[in-house]
C-alpha cells in the first residue's frame, strides 16, 4: 500500500481544514506512484471542532398513529401499565436510551386534529375519525397525558400543531393553554383541567408538511408562509421563549422542492426559529436493491441539509438580517416497505397495526451513516427526530408481554450515549466507488434523484468531551465484501485507553430481528488497537461501528 508520510498528510489536512475530497492529496500521491491505496486516513485534531453537540440532534417522534400511542406507550390494563396507563417496560427502555426530545402528536395525524377532544375528563372525550390514516381516535391519550409522560420519561416534548382543518387561533390557543400560568381564558381551562403550572413547551412546529399534496389542508407556499408568520407573531406574543419551526419541504422528491422554502421564508423568516427537513430512504426503487448504493443514502442527507441551508441564508441576504435559522430534521429514517395498501389504512379500528416497518442489518448501516450525516452538520441542524420511536417505523416494538430492539436501535441507542461534547471537524481522505445516478424515488410522482458521485467506502464522524476526558469515532464501512482499514491520527489529544468497542455487522445484510429471534442482529465487541497517537482499525465489511477512547 502506498503512503505519503503520515506528517505531512496531516499538516497538509490541517492547512486544508475541512474534510478533504477523495480525489486528494494523497490518491494523487498513490496514483504518482503507480500504486493502490487501500487505507482511508483521518487526521482528528481536537480544537477543530463543527459545533457543541446539541442532544437535540438526537430526538425522535411518536405520531398518535397505529400502536405507537395505544397499545405502544399508552395501555391502560397492561400487567406492564402503571396508574397513568403508560407501559412501564417501553418507558424504561426510552429513559436508558435517554431520547432528549420528542415530537407530537404528528406528523399527518395533526392536520386534523383538535386538540380540545384530547383535554378534560376522559370521559367526556370524543371517538373520532382519523382522516390521515383511517383510524379511530379515542382521545384517551392527549396533551397532558403526553408532557406527564414525557415528564416521567425524562424527555422535552416538540409539539406538532394543526396549520390544515386548524384555525391560527386555535393553534395559539394550544399555546396560551400550554405556556401561560393564570387569569386567561386557555391557562385557566388547563388549570381546571387538574394542571396548575404550564407545561412551557419551548419547541413548536407550525404544522407538518404542508407542502404535501397528502396533506389535510395543504396549501401554497404563500398561503402556508403568511398563516406562519401570523400564528408566530401572536405566539411570541404569548410567550417570548418560544422557538418555532416552519414547515419545509417534505423531501428533495417534492417537485416544489426548494422553492416551497423560499417562498415560505420569505414571508415567515423573522417570525420564526428553524425550518424542518424530512427524509425517509429506502433500498428499491431509488438504488434499485443495490445495497451499496444504499448505504450511500446518507451522503444525500448531507446534500439536503446542505441545500436547505443555502435556501435560509439567502433568504437571510434578502431580508438583510443577522439572523440565522437553525434547521430541524423532524423527521428521518429508513421506510419503504410497510407503506402501502393495509400498512397506511387504519380501516376505521382504533390502534391498528400500521407502518410497522421490519428492519434489517443493512438499514441499522444506513441509520448509522445518517447519525454520521447530523454529526456534522450539527452546527446548523439543532433539532432532529429518529421518526418514530415505538411501532411505528420504529427501533422499539412491543407485543402484550415485551419490547423488542430493532435492528436500528443499536446506531441510535450509540449516539444518545456515545456522542458527547464537540463534534469534530475530520480531514478525510481514502478509497472511494462510484454511485451515478439513483432511481425515482419511492414517492409518487417524485422528481429523480441525482447520483452521489465519488462514495469513501468509510464514512466517519467524531465527537470529543473534553471535560469527560473521552473521544468517539462512528464508522460505517460501506464495502460490502472487504475489511477496509482506518488510519487515524489524532492531533490535540491522545488516546490512553479504549473505553468500548463495539461493531454492527453479520454476513446478511438481510437478516432481521423478532420476538422469536430477537439477538440476531445486536452489537459486538471489535478487537480494538492499542490506544494512541495513531490508531490502525481494521473495520469488518458492511458495519458500523462506534469506538470511544479516554483521551
Ligand atoms: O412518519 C410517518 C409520516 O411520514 C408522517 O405522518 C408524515 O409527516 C410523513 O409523511
Amino acid at each position: 500500500m502506498s503512503k505519503i508520510p503520515r506528517r505531512q498528510f496531516i499538516n497538509q489536512a490541517g492547512k486544508a481544514g475541512v474534510a478533504l475530497a477523495a480525489n486528494s492529496l494523497f490518491s494523487r500521491a498513490a496514483r504518482g506512484q503507480g500504486m493502490v491505496n487501500t487505507a482511508t486516513r483521518v487526521a482528528i485534531d481536537a480544537s477543530r471542532q463543527i459545533a457543541k453537540l446539541d442532544r437535540n440532534l438526537f430526538g425522535s417522534f411518536l405520531e398518535q398513529l397505529g400502536r405507537a400511542i395505544y397499545t405502544g406507550i399508552f395501555e391502560p390494563g397492561s400487567a406492564h401499565a402503571d396508574s397513568n396507563g403508560f407501559r412501564t417496560d417501553v418507558m424504561e427502555e426510552i429513559r436508558g436510551l435517554g431520547v432528549p426530545i420528542i415530537r407530537w402528536p404528528g406528523g399527518n395525524f395533526v392536520s386534523g386534529y383538535n386538540w380540545l377532544d384530547g383535554v378534560g375528563p376522559r370521559k367526556d372525550r370524543p371517538r373520532v375519525l382519523d382522516r390521515a390514516w383511517n383510524s379511530l381516535e379515542t382521545n384517551q391519550f392527549g396533551t397532558n397525558e403526553f408532557i406527564t409522560w414525557c415528564k416521567q420519561v425524562g424527555t422535552e416534548p416538540l409539539f406538532g400543531l394543526n396549520f390544515g382543518t386548524g384555525s391560527v387561533e386555535m393553534a395559539v390557543a394550544q399555546v396560551e393553554y400550554c405556556n401561560v400560568d393564570k387569569g386567561t381564558r386557555w391557562s385557566d381551562l388547563r388549570r381546571q383541567h387538574g394542571y396548575e403550572a404550564p407545561h412551557n413547551v419551548k419547541f413548536w412546529c407550525l404544522g407538518n408538511e404542508m407542502d404535501g399534496p397528502w396533506q389535510i389542508g395543504h396549501m401554497v407556499a404563500v398561503d402556508y408562509g403568511r398563516k406562519a408568520a401570523d400564528a408566530a407573531k401572536q405566539m411570541r406574543l404569548l410567550d417570548p421563549s418560544v422557538k418555532l419551526i416552519a414547515c419545509g419541504s417534505s423531501g428533495p422528491f417534492m417537485p416544489t422542492y426548494i422553492e416551497w422554502d423560499r417562498q415560505v421564508l420569505e414571508e415567515c423568516y423573522n417570525w420564526v426559529d428553524g425550518i424542518s427537513l424530512h427524509r425517509y430512504y429506502g433500498n428499491s426503487e431509488e438504488t434499485g436493491g443495490d445495497s451499496s448504493k444504499y448505504l450511500a443514502l446518507n451522503l444525500a442527507m448531507d446534500r439536503q441539509i446542505e441545500e436547505i441551508i443555502d435556501v435560509c441564508d439567502m433568504v437571510r441576504g434578502l431580508k438583510r438580517t443577522n439572523k440565522q435559522l437553525f434547521l430541524s430534521f423532524d423527521e428521518w429514517n429508513v421506510w419503504y416497505r410497510a407503506r402501502s395498501g393495509d400498512a397506511v389504512d387504519g380501516h376505521r379500528k382504533e390502534a391498528p397495526h400500521l407502518l410497522e416497518e421490519v428492519y434489517n442489518l443493512e438499514d441499522a448501516l444506513l441509520v448509522g451513516g445518517l447519525v454520521n450525516t447530523l454529526l456534522r452538520h450539527s452546527d446548523r441542524v439543532r433539532v432532529a427526530c429518529l421518526a418514530q420511536l415505538v411501532n411505528v417505523i420504529a427501533p422499539i416494538m412491543t407485543d402484550k408481554n415485551s419490547v423488542l430492539r430493532q435492528t436500528i436501535f443499536y446506531p441510535y441507542a450509540w449516539a444518545l450515549q456515545n456522542a458527547r461534547g464537540n463534534v469534530l471537524s475530520l480531514a478525510q481522505e481514502g478509497p472511494s466507488y462510484e454511485v451515478p445516478q439513483l432511481g425515482r424515488p419511492i414517492e409518487a410522482g417524485g422528481a429523480a434523484m441525482s447520483g452521489l458521485g465519488r462514495v469513501p467506502y468509510l464514512d466517519v464522524s467524531a465527537t470529543y468531551d473534553a471535560a469527560g476526558g473521552s473521544a468517539t469515532l462512528f464508522i460505517l464501512n460501506r464495502d460490502l465484501v472487504k475489511p477496509r482499514e482506518l488510519e487515524v491520527d489524532w492531533q490535540g489529544v491522545t488516546p490512553t485507553k479504549v473505553i468500548s468497542s463495539q461493531v454492527l455487522t453479520g454476513s446478511d445484510l438481510k437478516a432481521t430481528n423478532t420476538f422469536d429471534a430477537p439477538k440476531r442482529v445486536v452489537p459486538q465487541p471489535l478487537e480494538p488497537p492499542r490506544a494512541g497517537r495513531s490508531m490502525t482499525f481494521q473495520l469488518p465489511p458492511r458495519s458500523y461501528t462506534a469506538v470511544t477512547l479516554a483521551v
